[in-house]
């Protein structure tokens, strides 16, 4: 195994994991602003398991002798539209998805099965993330806008109540 290599593919998650942690917190915030809670509440719990990959990946780099880089991959972007917003994270999430199964095989070529398999149960959860962003941006598409302002008088939506820090 090369390590060097599996180290540069887990350095670079971390950077887009930190990139996401910021972008969506910036999103929560705005959404909270403009009184969208439930689909802010969202942000936030998806913020927070970016941020347990980061812990994952930080946990594995450790592991492999190297260190993590904290550094974003990105600066936040000032989107505050919602539909905008949906917009950015669901092509976000596909990109996190396209480049954590190429890091699996990469991996998986250089004999890293634990590296592979962590990379491989990201895809997952970035998928996850996708068809939940994916299913807010349908549902404004079918009823416009006031959609998040009535989700917003009914409570959370049951997918998005149990979140950590409510
Ligand atoms: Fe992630
Ligand atoms: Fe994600």
């Amino acid at each position: 195994m090369e390590r060097a290599n599996s180290i540069h593919l887990l350095n670079k998650a971390v950077a887009d994991e930190l990139q996401a942690v910021h972008q969506y917190m910036y999103f929560h915030f705005h959404l909270d602003d403009q009184g969208f809670r439930p689909l802010s509440q969202l942000f936030k719990r998806i913020a927070l398991q970016e941020m347990g990959h980061l812990e994952l990946l930080a946990q594995r780099l450790l592991f492999l002798k190297g260190d993590v880089a904290m550094v974003p991959a990105g600066p936040v972007e000032t989107i505050t539209d919602p539909e905008a917003i949906l917009l950015k994270v669901m092509a976000m999430e596909e990109e996190g998805v396209r480049t954590y199964n190429k890091a699996a095989l990469e991996c998986a070529a250089n004999a890293d099965a634990a590296s592979k398999q962590l990379f491989e149960r990201l895809v997952g959860d970035e998928e996850g993330h996708f068809d939940q962003y994916e299913k807010q941006h349908d549902n404004i598409k079918r009823f416009g806008l006031s959609y998040l302002a009535l989700q917003s008088f009914g409570g959370p939506a049951p997918e998005i109540a149990s979140g950590p820090g409510e």
